[in-house]
């Protein structure tokens, strides 16, 4: 299900002691989800279960993220990233998130599960002027250079800063 959400301006904020918890299978549709992930989405879990994760995706969102995400879980890393969710009410909230792949006995990924919590606002004030730019590449760009020209904003915003993905999203953070 794609959702055909109109996005609003209105943003809610998650609390400091909140966490956000989901587990997809291998193709990214939600087997699990609390209570928190509910409540500030705001679907019921008979609404998310099975549905593909992009339920959430936010138009300001760059492709480039999300596929730099898949590319490294995949690869049996984790991934930390700062994603805008879109909300069924088409309000937005920005999480900080870190998403690992789930094994199976014999070692192989069977899943993924991500934890996300409230991202530090200055952190959020850095990384939305780069999705924006991101954003506008991959959109001057067309649908098949996208992701391309997504990801050449992001690394060359990486290498004016000297920095590799990780340690900046980390050190945003704090
Ligand atoms: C465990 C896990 C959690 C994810 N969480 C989110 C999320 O909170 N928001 C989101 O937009 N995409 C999330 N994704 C990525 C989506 O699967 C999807 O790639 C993304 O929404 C982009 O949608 P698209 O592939 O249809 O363009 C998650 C993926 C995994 C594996």
């Amino acid at each position: 299900m794609k959702n055909r959400i109109t996005p609003t301006t209105v943003e809610h904020s998650l609390t400091s002691d909140s966490f956000i918890v989901s587990k997809t299978d291998t193709t990214g549709r939600i087997t699990y989800a609390n209570r928190t992930f509910m409540h500030i989405a705001g679907y019921s879990e008979r609404e998310l279960l099975n549905q593909q994760h992009n339920i959430l995706r936010h138009p300001d969102m760059p492709r480039a993220v999300f596929q730099l995400l898949w590319d490294t879980i995949k690869q049996g890393q984790e991934c930390f990233a700062f994603v805008k969710n879109l909300a069924k009410d088409g309000s937005f909230y920005w999480v900080f998130a870190n998403v690992t792949p789930d094994y199976d006995s014999n070692h192989k990924i069977c899943g993924y599960f991500s934890v996300r919590r409230m991202p530090r606002r200055e952190a959020i004030d850095a990384i939305e002027p780069i999705y924006k730019d991101m954003l506008a590449a991959e959109q001057a760009a067309g649908p098949r250079d996208a992701i391309a020209a997504g990801t050449q904003v992001l690394l060359s915003r990486l290498q004016e800063g000297n920095i590799e993905y990780e340690p900046l999203i980390l050190s945003l953070q704090g």
